[in-house]
C-alpha cells in the first residue's frame, strides 16, 4: 500500500509526454521573452501595489525594505531549484508534476492541491486587489455602486460627505477631524460583483487561447513596470530635492517592537516578510507552462530567474520611495503608491499610478488561472482528477472545462472573502510547495545523480536547505488561523485523493499492469 502511494512517475513517460505532439496537445509558442513577460506578468501586482503600505504600516516601518529582501532571498533559493527542475523535466504541471518524477504520488497530490492555494486563491486576492482599483477609478469619475455590491460579507460602509465610503478607505481621515465612525451611517457588503466579474473576463480570454493571452499579457507588462519605473523617477527626485523628506521619515528605519510578536522590530521583519512574499509569487508559474515553451531546456531557467531579479530590484527601489514620501504610518490603505505620488505634487500621477495597478493586477490575474487550469490539467491526465478537467478545445486548443470551472470557484472566492485572508492563505500555500520542491531537487541529485540537467542549481546542498529554512521562517511569522486553515485545505485534499484519486491513477494501473505482464 505505502509503496503504491510512493510510487514516482517515471521520467520515461513524462519525456514522452512532454514530446507528444498532436491535436490534443497544447500549442508550443512560448519563447524566453515571452517567459520572462509572463513571469514579470505574474510577480507584479497586488502585492507591490496593495501590500507594500499597510506592511509598512503594521509591521515593520520603512524596515519593510528588509521584508522585500528576506522574502527576496527565499525566493532566489527556491527558484534555483524550480529552475533546475522544470529545465529537468520540461512539462505542464509545475511543482505538482515535479513532485510526482522525485518524491511520489501522495507528495504530488499534496503540492497539486497545495498549489490550488497558490494559484486559486492568489488569483481570487489579486482580483480583490483589482476590484478596488476599479472601483477607486469609478469613484474619480463619478461611478459608484451600492455598498451590498462593493464589497465582502463583513466589510462596512459609512455614509461621510454624501457618499458611501469603505470604512478603511477614510478611517485615517475620519480619525484627523474627529469623527466617531459609529456615528455615521453605516451599511455593508455582501457581494464584490466587480471582483466577480473580473474573474470570469480573464476566464474568457484563457478559454479563447494561450498565444492570444500570451500577446495581451506583454503588452500589460510593459505597461506596469512603465508605471512603476515612473513612480521611481517622480520619487527619487523628490527625495533628491527635499532630503529632509527621507530623513525624518526613514528615522527609525525599523521601529522597535512594541512588545507584541509581529508588531515592528525584526519579528515584524518576519512577519512583514511572510505577507510581502506574496508580492513574489508568480515567478515559479513560469514553470506551469513548460509544455507551451518552444526550448524549454534554455528557456525555463531565463524565464524563472530573469523574472525574479528584474522584480526585486524594482521592489526594494519603490519600498525605499515611497516610506520617504510618505510617513510608514499613514500607508495602511489599499492604494498606498497613489498616496506616494500625490506626495510628490505631481497631479496626474495618481491617476496613471491607478490604471497602471490596473493592468498589473490583470496579467497576474490571467497567469495565476493558467497556473492553475495547467495544473488541474496535469493532474487529470494523471488520473487524479476526472478526465473532464483535461479535455482541450478541438479549436481554441485550451483546457477550457478546467479553466471554466477554476473561474468559476476562483470569481466566488474573490467576491465573498477579504484580500488579507486571501493573501495570507496564498502565501502559506506556496511557502509549503517551495518546501517540497526544495527538498525534491535534493531527493533527486541523489537518486538519480546520472540524470541530463541542462541548469543545475548551485551550491549545493546550501540552496535547497536555505530555500527551505527561509520559507519555513516566513510560514512561522504568519498567524496561527492561517496554519489552521492550511492543515484543514490539506484534510480536505487527502480525502479527495483517497476517495478518487488512488483509484483512477494512470501510473499506478501502470505498474499493475506491468507485475502481471
Ligand atoms: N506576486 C503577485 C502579486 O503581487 C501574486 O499580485
Amino acid at each position: 500500500m505505502l509503496s503504491n502511494l510512493l510510487r514516482i512517475k517515471p521520467m520515461s513517460l513524462l519525456s514522452q509526454e512532454a514530446g507528444e505532439q498532436g491535436e490534443y496537445t497544447l500549442k508550443r509558442s512560448l519563447g524566453a521573452v515571452n517567459l520572462v513577460a509572463l513571469g514579470i506578468g505574474a510577480i507584479i501586482g497586488t502585492g507591490i501595489f496593495v501590500l507594500t503600505g499597510p506592511a509598512a504600516a503594521r509591521y515593520a516601518g520603512p524596515g519593510v525594505v528588509y521584508c522585500f529582501i528576506l522574502a527576496a532571498i527565499g525566493c532566489v533559493f527556491a527558484g534555483l531549484c524550480y529552475a533546475e527542475f522544470a529545465s529537468l523535466i520540461p512539462v505542464a504541471g509545475s511543482a505538482y508534476t515535479y513532485g510526482y518524477a522525485t518524491l511520489g504520488e501522495i507528495f504530488a497530490w499534496i503540492i497539486g492541491w497545495d498549489l490550488c492555494l497558490e494559484y486559486a486563491f492568489g488569483a481570487a486576492t489579486v482580483c480583490s486587489g483589482w476590484s478596488g482599483y476599479v472601483l477607486s477609478l469609478g469613484q474619480d469619475f463619478g461611478l459608484r455602486l451600492p455598498p451590498e455590491l462593493a464589497g465582502v460579507p463583513g466589510s462596512t460602509f459609512v455614509l461621510f460627505d454624501g457618499h458611501w465610503e469603505l470604512l478603511g478607505r477614510v478611517a485615517a481621515k475620519l480619525n484627523q477631524l474627529g469623527i466617531d465612525p459609529a456615528t455615521l451611517p453605516q451599511r455593508h457588503g455582501m457581494f464584490n460583483l466587480v471582483a466577480f466579474l473580473g474573474i470570469m473576463l480573464v476566464t474568457v480570454v484563457l478559454v479563447i487561447g494561450m498565444k492570444e493571452s500570451a500577446n495581451f499579457n506583454s503588452g500589460i507588462v510593459a505597461l506596469k513596470v512603465t508605471v512603476l519605473v515612473i513612480f521611481l523617477v517622480i520619487g527619487i527626485s523628490t527625495l533628491v530635492k527635499h532630503p529632509e523628506l527621507p530623513r525624518v521619515n526613514w528615522t527609525p528605519f525599523l521601529p522597535p517592537n512594541t512588545g507584541t510578536f509581529g508588531e515592528f522590530g525584526w519579528s515584524g521583519v518576519l512577519r512583514g516578510a511572510g505577507v510581502i512574499f506574496f508580492a513574489y509569487i508568480g515567478f515559479d508559474a513560469v514553470s506551469t507552462a513548460a509544455q507551451e515553451a518552444k526550448n524549454p531546456k534554455r528557456d525555463m531557467p531565463i524565464g524563472i530567474l530573469g523574472s525574479l531579479v528584474i522584480c526585486t530590484i524594482l521592489y526594494i527601489l519603490v519600498a525605499l520611495t515611497l516610506t520617504g514620501l510618505v510617513n510608514y504610518k499613514f500607508l495602511n490603505i489599499p492604494d498606498s503608491l497613489a498616496i506616494g505620488i500625490d506626495a510628490t505634487g505631481v497631479k496626474w500621477g495618481s491617476l496613471l499610478v491607478k490604471f497602471g495597478a490596473l493592468g498589473g493586477l490583470t496579467s497576474t490575474m490571467i497567469v495565476m488561472l493558467l497556473g492553475q487550469s495547467r495544473v488541474f490539467f496535469s493532474m487529470s491526465k494523471d488520473g487524479l482528477l476526472p478526465p473532464l478537467f483535461s479535455y482541450v478545445h478541438p479549436r481554441f486548443r485550451t483546457p477550457w472545462i478546467s479553466s471554466i470551472t477554476v473561474g468559476l470557484v476562483v470569481a466566488l472566492f474573490a467576491s465573498t472573502l477579504p484580500l488579507d485572508k486571501l493573501g495570507e492563505m496564498t502565501s502559506i500555500g506556496t511557502l509549503l510547495a517551495f518546501i517540497i520542491v526544495c527538498a525534491g531537487v535534493m531527493v533527486l541529485r541523489k537518486r538519480s545523480p546520472e540524470l541530463p540537467r541542462p541548469f543545475r542549481a548551485p551550491f549545493m546542498p546550501m540552496t535547497p536547505i536555505l530555500g527551505i529554512g527561509i520559507s519555513l521562517a516566513m510560514m512561522l511569522g504568519l498567524p496561527l488561523e492561517t496554519w489552521e486553515r492550511l492543515v484543514i485545505w490539506l484534510i480536505v485534499g487527502l480525502i479527495i485523493y483517497f476517495g478518487y484519486s488512488v483509484r483512477h491513477s494512470k501510473v499506478q494501473k501502470l505498474a499493475k499492469a506491468q507485475a502481471a505482464d
